[in-house]
């Protein structure tokens, strides 16, 4: 492989780019980086610069090298009950929950849900917890902004190793075992992955078209390479699709210092709007 050098003025086309585009904000020490991380990239796509790239990178009406390129230099590692202490809270929260419904009807928002850990993992829990869960209209909506990991998503088939952890019943209502060419695979249940509807969407640039309003929302991991005036705007529109009440669920290492009047933390990076 061919190492490709990152010159500063070039540096600083990707920063503005990826700052407008997904409100990452690159700082002088992530150059060696995204040099680093994104050099196989160039000599895959045979480029001889990272100018050159970066015309390549805007000109991708699709918007998939785009997630590849923040897919290089972020990360969209997620797992199955990632967060115990939240489900352990929301275990508390769901009779509140249940109880307050006329309708038996369930509307959840999973924005950055990655390869659909995070929605599976909402619908499992909600099996588990719901007696008469079939009898429940519940609809995950899970968003993100990279194709790639939304296809795997889609497909909802996980290998054995990222399965196997979770207790026996809840794999046995959950997944078909499959034979792949890989190996043992197994596949969110038909009956769960109906109940998710996934797209794509970017956070920071896509309109926030959302007129209904979702019974709690999901954003984990997902704002931490964001600068404040990003999070704070993304943060914002999350509160007006929440009714009053409901929660909001960030990463374990995030943490709101904006949004006092409509967010209130209640512990393990939950916060309920108020
Ligand atoms: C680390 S994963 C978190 C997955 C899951 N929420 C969890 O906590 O396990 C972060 C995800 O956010 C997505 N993401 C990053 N920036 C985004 C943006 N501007 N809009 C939508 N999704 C974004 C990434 O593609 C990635 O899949």
């Amino acid at each position: 492989m061919v190492e490709i050098e990152l010159k500063p003025e070039e540096f600083a086309l990707f920063r503005r780019y990826i700052y407008e585009k997904v409100g990452i904000s690159l700082s002088d020490q992530k150059s060696t980086l995204v040099k680093g991380r994104l050099n196989k990239r160039l000599n895959q796509l045979g480029l001889d610069s990272f100018r050159a790239y970066y015309d390549y990178l805007v000109h991708d009406m699709s918007g998939e090298e785009l997630a590849l390129f923040v897919s290089a230099i972020s990360t969209n590692v997620t797992s199955f009950f990632r967060e115990g202490a939240q489900w352990k809270w929301l275990e508390s929260y769901l009779p509140a929950l249940i109880a307050s419904k006329r309708e038996k009807k369930i509307r959840i928002w999973s924005a950055g849900c990655s390869s659909g850990e995070e929605p599976y993992t909402i619908l499992m829990f909600l099996q588990h917890h719901l007696s008469d869960f079939e009898s429940w209209d519940i609809k995950i909506l899970a968003t993100d902004i990279s194709p790639k990991v939304l296809s795997h998503a889609i497909e909802g088939s996980y290998e054995a190793k990222n399965v196997e952890a979770m207790p026996r019943e809840i794999i046995g209502k959950s997944f078909e075992k499959v034979r792949t060419e890989k190996g043992i695979h197994y596949r969110i249940a038909s009956h769960l992955r109906e109940k998710v509807m996934f797209r794509l969407y970017n956070l920071v640039t896509d309109p926030f078209f959302f007129k209904n309003q979702f019974d709690m929302v999901f954003c984990r991991n997902v704002m931490i390479y964001f600068d404040d005036p990003t999070r704070h705007e993304v943060i914002r529109r999350f509160t007006t699709v929440l009714p009053k009440g409901s929660p909001l669920f960030l990463g374990s290492s995030e943490s709101l210092t904006s949004h006092r009047d409509t967010l209130k933390l209640l512990g393990s990076s939950i916060y309920q709007r108020l």
